[in-house]
């Protein structure tokens, strides 16, 4: 069995308040009697994109003990990723990575595209999956993981800026008994649904909640609430599954009495 803890929408900037949520989840991960293989994290991870973000990231989330993934998202910088959050050669190519752990094989792609909200995975960034999925071993089971979903959601903020070209994708999903499911961010809303028969699970954000559309009162209004706790999700993958849990993470610390 694999365990993975998975954050998205971290939205790190230099008011404080993301820094104080994305390090309250990290404490409540780092105190779990059950240690995670990895912690993930799917993209906007800054809010603006800037240096100081990405130094604040860094010092939040790769303080953990257990390896932390982070891919990038549309509000993000891959030359500045790289540079001060990973310690690498500031490159604009996209930040495509694979972690391998205990017969799972987790491909994060890039689908960000630079200065634009919407995401699309490019030609390097296929080239690259259907290298990896073609070293992969035949029993292993395989996650793949990206910041934009690739279906719409019912987010009137989201779906006119989710992933743009999902077909080739779906192809890939549809016809790869290794693929057990897809896994994303962007949408502040914990929603599963299906995508090329497998499952989709998008993630909550840690910093904000954006309500779907029926949430929407005017045409424009965006539903985005503060005030709920930071989430996150669980993800066990065991015998060709996916399971997901929720996992919200009150601000105010574990409350392990009921209340009167
Ligand atoms: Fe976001
Ligand atoms: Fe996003």
């Amino acid at each position: 069995m694999v365990l993975l803890a998975h954050l998205s929408d971290t939205h790190f900037n230099t008011r404080g308040r993301s820094s104080e949520r994305a390090e309250r989840v990290m404490a409540f991960l780092a105190d779990l009697p059950t240690r995670p293989d990895a912690i993930l994290v799917s993209g906007d991870i800054a809010d603006e994109g800037s240096a100081e973000e990405y130094a604040q990231a860094r010092s939040v989330l790769l303080d953990a003990d257990l390896p932390v993934l982070i891919l990038p998202g549309n509000h993000d910088d891959r030359a500045l990723m790289r540079e001060v959050l990973f310690g690498q050669e500031p490159s604009r190519q996209p930040i495509n990575q694979v972690h391998r752990v205990k017969g799972l094989t987790l491909a994060m792609l890039d689908s960000s595209i630079p200065g634009k909200g919407e995401g699309a995975l490019d030609e390097l960034t296929y080239t690259w999956l259907t290298d990896l999925l073609a070293a992969t071993p035949a029993e292993d089971s395989v996650v793949l993981a990206m910041h934009h979903p690739p279906v719409p959601i019912h987010s009137t903020v989201v779906d006119p800026i989710r992933l743009t070209n999902p077909e080739r994708l779906a192809e890939i999903v549809a016809g790869d008994d290794r693929v057990v499911g897809v896994l994303t961010g962007h949408a502040h809303v914990p929603i599963t649904t299906v995508f090329a028969g497998k499952p989709l699970a998008v993630a909550p954000s840690v910093a904000s909640f954006i309500g779907c559309d029926w949430e929407v009162s005017a045409p424009g209004h965006v539903p985005i609430d503060y005030a709920p706790d930071p989430s996150l999700y669980f993800h066990v993958i065991e015998d060709r599954r996916l399971l997901t849990a929720l996992r919200p993470v009150p601000m105010g610390g574990w409350l392990s009495e009921p209340l009167e």
